[in-house]
C-alpha cells in the first residue's frame, strides 16, 4: 500500500460514542476498531479504561511518515469541505476550520500514542478481509467512515467479505455511516443486510446520536442470533 494513496482523517472517541451510540456496558468487553486510522479512538478509550485494538493497513508506516500525510492532505480535505458545506450538519463543528482544528487534536492524540500503542499490540496493520485474529477474539467490531462509505472503491463482493470477516472475529459488529461519498445511501445495505439475514445474523439499523454528513445519523448493526 502507498501512503500516497491514503487520505488519513481521525476522529476522537466522543464522535465513536455517538456514531457508535455506545453505552458503558458496550465498552465493558474487548473492542476492535477496524479502519481506525490515525482517529484518537484506541489513544482516548484505553486512557479511559477500554480494551481496544485497531486495525489499518496505515499502520505500516511511522509516526512521522503517517504525521507528514497528515499534513500534506489536511488543507485540501478543509476546502473541499468548506466549498461543500451546505452537505454537512453544522452543530458539533461551527465551520470548515473548526472541524479542521478537531481532526488535528485527534490526529495529534493519535501520534502521541501511536508508538506505545504498536508495541501494546493496541495497532495493528492489517486490511479486511483478513483479520488474523482467533474467531470470537472481540465482543464488539466497530467500522467507522470505510464500508458503505467507500462504495464506489469496493464492490459489494468485498463489503460482504469484510462484513463477515468482522462476524467472525466479533459477536457483534456496528458500522457508521451508510451514506457514500456523495451523501447518498450506499446501494449496498440492502443486499448486504439480505445477505447477513439468510445466514442468520441479527440485521438491523439504528439511529445514533451523531450526524454530520446530512442525513448520516444511521449506523448498522449485525449480531449472531442467541447473542442479543
Ligand atoms: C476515512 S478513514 C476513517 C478513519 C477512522 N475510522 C475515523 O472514522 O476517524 C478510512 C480508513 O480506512 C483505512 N482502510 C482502507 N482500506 C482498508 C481495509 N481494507 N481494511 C481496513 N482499513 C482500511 C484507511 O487506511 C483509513 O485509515
Amino acid at each position: 500500500m502507498q501512503l500516497s494513496n491514503i487520505v488519513p482523517w481521525g476522529r476522537s472517541f466522543a464522535e465513536y460514542r455517538d456514531m457508535f451510540a455506545l453505552s458503558v456496558e458496550d465498552m465493558q468487553g474487548r473492542v476492535l476498531g477496524c479502519g481506525d486510522g490515525p482517529a484518537s479512538f484506541n489513544a482516548e478509550a484505553t486512557a479511559a479504561g477500554v480494551r481496544v485494538v485497531s486495525v489499518d493497513p496505515v499502520y505500516a508506516f511511522t509516526a512521522a511518515e503517517v504525521e507528514s500525510r497528515v499534513n500534506e492532505i489536511f488543507e485540501t480535505v478543509v476546502s473541499q469541505t468548506r466549498a461543500a458545506a451546505d452537505r454537512f450538519v453544522w452543530n458539533r463543528f461551527a465551520d470548515a476550520d473548526a472541524l479542521g482544528r478537531a481532526r488535528l487534536d485527534a490526529m495529534r492524540c493519535f501520534l502521541r500514542d501511536y508508538e506505545t500503542g504498536k508495541n501494546a499490540g493496541r495497532y495493528v496493520e492489517a486490511s479486511l478481509p483478513d483479520l488474523n485474529f482467533a474467531a470470537g477474539a472481540f465482543d464488539l467490531a466497530l467500522c467507522s467512515h470505510l464500508l458503505f462509505l467507500y462504495s464506489e472503491h469496493l464492490s459489494l463482493d468485498e463489503h460482504i467479505a469484510a462484513v463477515r470477516a468482522l462476524l467472525r472475529v466479533a459477536r457483534e459488529v456496528r458500522i457508521f455511516p451508510l451514506l457514500d461519498l456523495s451523501g447518498a445511501p450506499s446501494p449496498y445495505i440492502i443486499p448486504i443486510c439480505e445477505t447477513l439475514s439468510a445466514e442468520g445474523y441479527i440485521v438491523e439499523q439504528q439511529v445514533v446520536p451523531y450526524e454530520f454528513m446530512r442525513g448520516g445519523n444511521t449506523m448498522l448493526r449485525l449480531c449472531r442470533r442467541g447473542v442479543d
